[in-house]
């Protein structure tokens, strides 16, 4: 069973899903940090980020490996080829860097099989900007979070400070308006409210009422569908394109 969870940059998707993923015992899988990866390595090496064929020749055989600190439930170390990525993909150059990259169609598709095989089977919270509309279309149960964006960049402002990065409000509100026009206007999988999607905004609701109203609706549809295991043997890609033998992703 997929439980996909869109929105906007700062819509607090990655704490929602990662506590959303631990009541229900899912498994979790990051989208954006698999774009932020390409384009932090990428950068390093003066790739032009807006050269589709380059970053995609680039990441091709690069695996992006999600590794567990020991004792943790969720993964939260990532990999790109023999790189960590884990803190340099959370800077505000990476954010800046990461929406040109992600708008590229030719690494799209990559990263659309790497993110199918991924989630191939089991039981997975995924979030991202696409991944009830293109990646996983038939998952179980669409979330779209959103919130205001003031209220977006005063959250992000706030987690900035406490991870000592730039906090800056203004900056951050600038930075959170750009990626959003970029993500709902490129061309490829641009961010949408996927068909099917229950949209929460999020915007006077504390993080908890969050995490309660998803868990619920996830515990309703695992009960009425997928079964009281979520369907855990069950194949996430099932009438989707055949993905290609030559992707690599895995999670350690
Ligand atoms: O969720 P995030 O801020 O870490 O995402 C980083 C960037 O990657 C963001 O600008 C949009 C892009 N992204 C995407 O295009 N598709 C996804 N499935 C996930 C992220």
């Amino acid at each position: 069973m997929i439980i996909a969870i869109d929105g906007p940059a700062g819509s607090g998707k990655s704490s929602v899903a990662k506590a959303v993923a631990l009541r229900m015992g899912f498994h979790y899988l990051d989208t954006g940090a698999m774009y932020r990866a390409v384009a932090v390595g990428a950068l390093a090496r003066g790739i032009d980020l807006s050269d589709g064929s380059a970053l995609r020749a680039f990441s091709k055989d690069r695996r992006i490996r999600f590794a567990y600190e020991e004792g943790e439930v969720l993964p939260s170390r990532v990999f790109f080829g023999d790189e960590e990525m884990t803190d340099l993909i959370r800077t505000p150059e990476a954010d800046r860097a990461v929406s040109p990259v992600s708008a590229c169609p030719e690494l799209r598709g990559d990263m659309l099989q790497k993110q199918r095989m991924l989630g191939a089977q089991g039981n997975y919270v995924v979030e991202g900007r696409d991944i009830g509309s293109v990646v996983f279309p038939n998952a179980a149960l669409k979330i779209f979070l959103t919130a205001d964006v003031e209220e977006r960049a005063r959250r992000r402002s706030k987690q900035n400070e406490a991870r000592g990065l730039p906090c800056d409000y203004e900056a951050i509100l600038q930075s959170l308006k750009h990626r959003d026009h970029y993500d709902m206007n490129r061309e490829v999988a641009p961010l949408m409210v996927a068909e099917g999607a229950v949209e929460v905004d999020t915007t006077h609701m504390t993080e908890e009422e969050v995490i309660d109203t998803i868990v619920n609706l996830a515990s309703e549809v695992r009960n009425r569908v997928c079964g009281p295991d979520g369907g855990a043997g069950d194949d996430n890609t099932k009438g989707l394109p055949d993905i290609a033998e030559d992707t690599c992703g895995e999670l350690a």
